[in-house]
């Protein structure tokens, strides 16, 4: 069966590109970097070629960038450096929308006696600016706010978040893992001090991330042991995805162009077609601004979980809420905090788009799922 991949939010398909490009890393080239001989020393300086390649992709020196294990452990090591440098201020300021890899390690700090401020959103997932002015202080070690929400693909407005921060001599971490390779993203003259990005979310390999520091801001190692990355994250380095991260950074500019037009072209058509054809739908987030790959729509009296299974059936990879936290029914806490009512985040879809998508598949997806709403709510013990 041929799979409808609408799901990239949770991943990506590797460019093809990257996996030319990783290939040798396996077989030929497969020195450790540390190594004084020069077979090792060769993939120590492709490994600078793919930092290059990465900080002009996010408007940065190559010094400022820090392989890491994946987005997971950029956030972890960006909150944890902030509580290790700033042992004064314990206060703590994020949002009720971050992704669980900030939620959980803000909850760890809260949990040991810090002040942890979850900023509010509005029913279209816009933050709250009143609130972030009002408790970022002198008291404040870090504010990390996201710069694309992974469920609405709300875009957030950082460079504000920042500003305050800035004010207040407090750090400033930006988890842009959604955001890079959709949307331009330039670190050139931001107030943000820390950024964290994942490749696999941008065409690149599982399981190897960024971390973005930026020049004269100190950083505490997360990770201790060996003098990797210039003693700031310990590891034998992953040198094969490293080389992938580098050519998805290489391609992604071209990636942006095309989420920006097509991508979002397909998406706003896909959208406007469900919204017009499946009764009680509704869009949760602002249309704007957006991410331009991200659709999330909450379908009245159904299981968003049924819609999954349905659409799986006909080969359709879809998401109910962040694929991260699947598994467990717990209600979207994105949604939760838009203020979308209970019954209604049970029956939300997100469907995410890539540069991969064609207009065969949004339009097959627009067409199967009107009725497969239909089937499920005549099933349904709520009726309708
Ligand atoms: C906004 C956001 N932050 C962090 C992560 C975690 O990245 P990784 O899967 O590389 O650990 C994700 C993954 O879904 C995400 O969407």
């Amino acid at each position: 069966m041929k799979v409808i991949y609408l799901d990239n939010n949770a991943t990506t398909r590797v460019a093809d590109e990257v996996v030319e490009a990783m290939r040798p890393y396996f077989t030929e080239q497969y020195g450790n970097p540390s190594s004084m001989h020069q077979f090792g020393g060769e993939v120590a300086r492709r490994l600078d070629e793919a930092r290059g390649h990465v900080a002009a992709l996010i408007g940065a020196d190559p010094g400022e960038i820090i392989f890491t294990g994946c987005g997971s452990e950029s956030d972890n090591a960006a909150i944890r450096s902030a509580v290790d440098l700033l042992p004064d201020r314990r206060k703590l300021v994020t949002s009720r929308i971050e992704h669980p890899a900030i939620l959980g390690p803000v909850r760890y700090w809260e949990d040991r006696g810090y002040d942890v401020t979850y900023l509010g959103v509005d029913h279209e997932g816009r933050l709250d600016l009143d609130e972030a002015a009002a408790v970022i202080d002198d008291e404040t070690a870090i504010v990390s706010v996201m710069w694309a929400n992974n469920e609405t693909g709300t875009l957030l407005p950082v460079e504000a978040i920042g500003r305050l921060a800035k004010a207040k001599g407090a750090l400033f971490h930006c988890d842009a893992v959604q955001a890079v390779g959709k949307v331009p993203v330039d670190l050139r003259g931001s107030t943000i001090d820390y950024l964290s990005m994942s490749a696999h979310k941008l065409h690149g390999p599982k399981g190897v991330g960024v971390l973005y520091v930026r020049r004269g801001t100190p950083f505490a190692p997360f990770l201790i042991g060996g003098h990797q990355e210039h003693n700031r994250r310990a590891g034998t380095e992953n040198t094969a995805s490293i080389i992938g991260i580098g050519k998805a950074a290489e391609l992604a500019p071209g990636y942006v162009g095309a989420e920006q037009t097509r991508v979002r072209a397909l998406r706003d058509r896909m959208e406007s077609a469900l919204l017009a054809h499946c009764r009680d739908a509704h869009r949760n987030g602002a249309a704007e601004p957006r991410l331009p790959n991200t659709s999330s729509i909450s379908f009245d009296y159904i299981e968003g979980e049924s819609i999954l299974l349905a659409l799986s059936d006909l080969g359709i990879c879809a998401s109910s809420g962040s694929a991260c936290t699947s598994g467990s029914l717990e209600p979207s806490h994105v949604l939760r905090a838009l203020g979308v009512p209970f019954t209604r985040v049970h029956g939300s879809l997100r469907l995410s788009l890539s540069v991969f998508t064609t207009e065969d598949e949004v339009d097959y997806v627009a067409e199967q799922l009107p009725p497969i709403v239909e089937r499920l709510r005549a099933l349904s013990p709520f009726g309708h």
